[in-house]
C-alpha cells in the first residue's frame, strides 16, 4: 500500500459545523446503544407529524421485515413544502439550469406548492388514488420534481424510470408494478441533442394495456404521436386545475416510491421505500453530511432517475428548506467548464457528483476548471463508485483549491440514504475512503463463511441492524428481498460490496463482490446484458464481466459464442451492441466484445467468471484452472483478448 495522506478537518469546519469530532462520537454511541431513543429525537427534530408514532422500530432480518415510527402519520410534501411557506414562501426552492446555458429559472417554495397541488389535482381527476403506482419517465425539467411531489401529495407511489432507458426496459418496469399512469415529456434535451421520450413511451405502452393516462410535458415542441383519450398535455391540464390540494394523511410505513435497480440475477428489482423513515434519514444526512447551513445553494448533479436524484436532489434538500439546483444537461456541454460555470453563475456552495464525472473532467485538462472562480464552493461530495485517490486529489486540489472537504458517501438504492460518510466538521479525510458510519449504521465485515472480521481487515460488507431509510421490500416479490439481502449472511443485511477496514476504523469499499457492474456509477447486472446478447439469433452463449476502465470505473466486456456455422463480422458486432441498447439502453453498450469459440466451464457446466474477469482485466495469473472441463479454451481466450 502506498502512503495514505490524511486531510484534517479544516479549522472553520471544526468550529462552525453542525457536528464536530466529539459530537460525532457521542451521538454515534447513543445511536447504536439506544437507537429507538436516538431516532425518536431525530424524528421530532427533522419532521412534522400529524400523529405521533406508538413504537419507534420493529424489525426482523430473518424475514427481511422492517418498520419505523409505527402508527405515525404525516405527509412528505407537507414536510418538504407546506411547512416552509410561512417563513420561506418567497425563497427559491429549485434553481433550474437548462441544457442551453441561456436557459435558467428559479421556483420559489410558494410556486412549488402551487405547481405540486395543481398536478396532484390533475392526477386525482384522472382517477389516481392513494397506493396507485405512477411511472415517471422524464428528463431533468422542473416538472420532474412536481411529478414526484404530486404523487407523494396524494399518496400515489412513484416509480421514476431514468430517461436513458429503452422502451423495452420502460415497458418491463411499468408492467412489473402495474403503473396505470405515466408522466413523460415530448423530448428530453441533453448536450444539444434531443431524446425521443414520448416516442419511446408510445412504443413501451403498446404492451401496457392498463395505462389509462399519459401526461406529457412539452419541452421541445417536437413532433409526437397522440392517443386521444389517453394522452393529455401537462400544461393544458394544470392550467385548469386548482392550486389547492390537501395533503393525503399517510402512515409512516405507507410506500413512497419504487425504484428499479439491477441485481446479480434476472430482471431489475423494484426497491420499495416507505415514507417517514426514508424522509427522516434523507433529511438528516443532507444536513449533516453536507453540513448544510441556512441559505446555502446546493447542487447534486444526479438525474432524478436514480436514488441520488430522489434523496439528494429533491427530498433531503426540500425537507430542510434548502435551495436545490436541477441541471438538465451534461458536464461537458458546451464544454468541460460547464459545471464550474454553473457554480459561479448560481453561487453554488455545495457540489455533489460522481467519480466518473470527475475522472472525465480531469482528463480534459485543468484550464477548464481554472478559468472559473468557484469561490462560492465550500464543500465537495462524491457518490456512486469507489473514487481512485488520483481523482480525489485532483478534485480536492484543482476544483476545491485545497479549501473544501470532500465527502465520499457510500450508500445504495436499497439503503435510501448515506450509510458510510465523513461529516465535514468531524472527520479527517483519507482519499478513497468513505470513512465512518453515519449515526445508527452498524457495519460489519464477514468472511465468506460468515465469520465476523474484527479490527483491521477485509471482507464482505453487511449491516447488523435496521436503519430508518432501509428498503422495505422488493415490489411484488418479498421472497426476492429475503433471498437477495438477508440470506447470504443470516441475520444481517448483505450489501453486495466488499470493504476493508483500516486501523482507524475507516472503511474502504473495494467494489461489488457479486455479478453486478458499476459502469459510470450506474448499476447493471451482468445477467441483464447477457440476456440481451443471447436474444440475437446468431448467439449461442454470452458471458459478461466488468474490467477496469479509466473513465467509467468499470467497462463492459462481453464474451460471445456464436451458433455453429455463424462467423463474426463488424455487422454482427454492431447488431449485438444495438441489441443491448434496445433491451436496456445506451448505458448497457458493451465496450469490448470478444468472439469466444468456447467459454471456460467447470465439468458441471458452470461458467468460471473468475477466469473471464482476469482475462478481461489483462491479468494473466489465472490461479487454479484444474477444475476446467477443457483448459485449452483459456489459451484461446487469452490469445484473442481485447484489453492488452
Ligand atoms: C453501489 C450502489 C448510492 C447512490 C448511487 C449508486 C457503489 C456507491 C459508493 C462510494 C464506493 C460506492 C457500491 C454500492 N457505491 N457509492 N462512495 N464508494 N462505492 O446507487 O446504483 O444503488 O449502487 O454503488 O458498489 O453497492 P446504486
Amino acid at each position: 500500500m502506498s502512503e495514505v495522506h490524511v486531510y484534517p478537518v479544516p479549522a472553520e469546519f471544526a468550529s462552525n459545523a453542525h457536528i464536530n469530532e466529539q459530537q460525532y462520537h457521542a451521538m454515534y454511541q447513543q445511536s447504536v446503544e439506544n437507537p429507538d431513543q436516538f431516532w425518536a429525537e431525530q424524528a421530532e427534530q427533522f419532521l412534522s407529524w400529524d400523529q405521533r408514532w406508538s413504537k419507534v422500530s420493529e424489525y426482523d432480518f430473518i424475514k427481511g421485515e422492517a418498520a419505523w415510527f409505527i402508527d405515525g402519520k404525516l405527509n412528505l410534501t407537507y414536510n418538504c413544502i407546506d411547512r416552509h411557506l410561512e417563513t420561506r414562501g418567497d425563497q427559491t426552492a429549485i434553481i433550474w439550469e437548462g441544457d442551453d446555458p441561456a436557459d435558467a429559472k428559479t421556483i420559489s417554495y410558494r410556486e412549488l406548492h402551487q405547481q405540486v397541488c395543481k398536478l396532484a389535482n390533475v392526477l386525482k381527476q384522472r382517477g389516481v388514488k392513494k397506493g396507485d403506482r405512477v411511472c415517471i419517465y422524464i428528463p431533468m425539467v422542473v416538472e420532474a420534481a412536481y411529478a414526484m411531489l404530486a404523487c407523494a401529495r396524494i399518496g400515489a407511489i412513484h416509480s421514476v424510470v431514468f430517461g436513458g432507458f429503452s422502451p423495452e426496459a420502460l415497458k418491463d418496469r411499468i408492467l412489473n408494478s402495474d403503473c396505470q399512469t405515466l408522466i413523460t415529456a415530448d423530448e428530453g434535451v441533453r448536450g444539444g441533442k434531443s431524446v425521443p421520450l414520448k416516442a419511446n413511451a408510445d412504443l413501451a405502452l403498446e404492451s401496457c394495456p392498463n395505462v389509462h393516462t399519459v401526461v406529457t410535458v412539452q419541452r421541445t415542441g417536437g413532433d409526437i404521436a397522440w392517443t386521444e383519450g389517453r394522452d393529455i398535455w401537462y400544461h393544458e391540464a394544470v392550467a385548469e386545475a386548482s392550486d389547492q390540494c390537501e395533503p393525503e394523511l399517510m402512515d409512516a410505513e405507507d410506500p413512497l416510491f419504487i425504484l428499479y435497480t439491477s441485481g446479480s440475477t434476472g430482471q431489475p428489482k423494484g426497491v420499495l421505500h416507505s415514507t417517514a423513515g426514508y424522509l427522516l434519514q434523507a433529511a438528516m444526512t443532507f444536513k449533516y453530511t453536507f453540513d448544510y447551513q441556512e441559505g446555502d445553494i446546493y447542487w447534486c448533479t444526479a438525474d432524478v432517475g436514480w436514488i441520488t436524484g430522489h434523496s439528494y436532489s429533491l427530498y433531503g434538500p426540500l425537507a430542510n428548506g434548502a435551495t436545490t439546483l436541477l441541471f438538465e444537461g451534461v458536464p461537458t456541454y458546451p464544454d468541460a467548464a460547464r459545471c464550474w460555470e454553473i457554480c459561479d453563475k448560481h453561487q453554488v456552495n455545495i457540489f455533489y457528483t460522481a467519480p466518473t464525472a470527475i475522472r472525465a473532467l480531469m482528463g480534459v485538462g485543468d484550464e477548464f476548471v481554472t478559468r472559473t472562480s468557484r469561490s462560492s464552493i465550500k464543500l465537495l461530495g462524491t457518490v456512486g463508485e469507489p473514487i481512485n485517490p488520483e481523482a480525489w486529489e485532483w478534485y480536492h486540489r484543482v476544483v476545491g483549491e485545497a479549501r473544501c472537504p470532500i465527502v465520499d458517501t457510500w450508500w445504495q438504492t436499497e439503503t435510501g440514504a448515506h450509510m458510510l460518510t465523513p461529516l465535514p466538521g468531524a472527520t479527517a479525510l483519507k482519499p478513497g475512503s468513505a470513512t465512518r458510519p453515519f449515526f445508527g449504521v452498524q457495519p460489519i465485515l464477514l468472511d465468506n463463511d460468515g465469520n465476523e472480521i474484527t479490527g483491521a481487515g477485509e471482507g464482505n460488507l453487511a449491516i447488523k441492524a435496521s436503519w430508518p431509510s432501509q428498503i422495505r421490500s422488493v415490489y411484488g416479490d418479498h421472497q426476492r428481498m429475503i433471498d437477495t439481502y438477508f440470506s447470504t449472511y443470516k441475520g444481517y443485511y448483505f450489501t453486495g460490496d466488499g470493504a476493508r477496514r483500516d486501523e482507524d476504523g475507516y472503511y474502504w469499499i473495494t467494489g461489488r463482490v457479486d455479478d453486478v457492474l458499476n459502469v459510470s456509477g450506474h448499476r447493471m447486472g451482468t445477467a441483464e446484458v447477457e440476456s440481451a446478447l443471447v436474444l440475437h439469433d446468431d448467439v449461442a452463449e454470452a458471458a459478461v464481466v466488468g474490467y477496469p476502465h479509466d473513465i467509467k470505473g468499470q467497462g463492459i466486456y462481453a464474451y460471445v459464442t456464436l451458433m455453429a456455422g455463424h462467423q463474426p463480422s463488424d455487422q454482427l458486432l454492431a447488431e449485438l451492441i444495438q441489441m443491448c441498447v434496445q433491451e436496456i439502453g445506451p448505458i448497457a453498450k458493451p465496450d469490448l466484445i470478444q468472439w469466444a469459440p468456447g467459454l471456460p466451464k467447470t465439468r458441471s457446466g458452470k461458467i468460471m467468471r473468475r477466469i473471464l474477469r482476469k482475462v478481461a482485466a489483462n491479468e494473466l495469473e489465472l490461479g487454479d484452472t484444474s477444475t476446467l472441463a477443457d483448459p485449452s479454451v483459456v489459451d484461446q481466450l487469452i490469445e484473442n483478448r481485447l484489453n492488452k
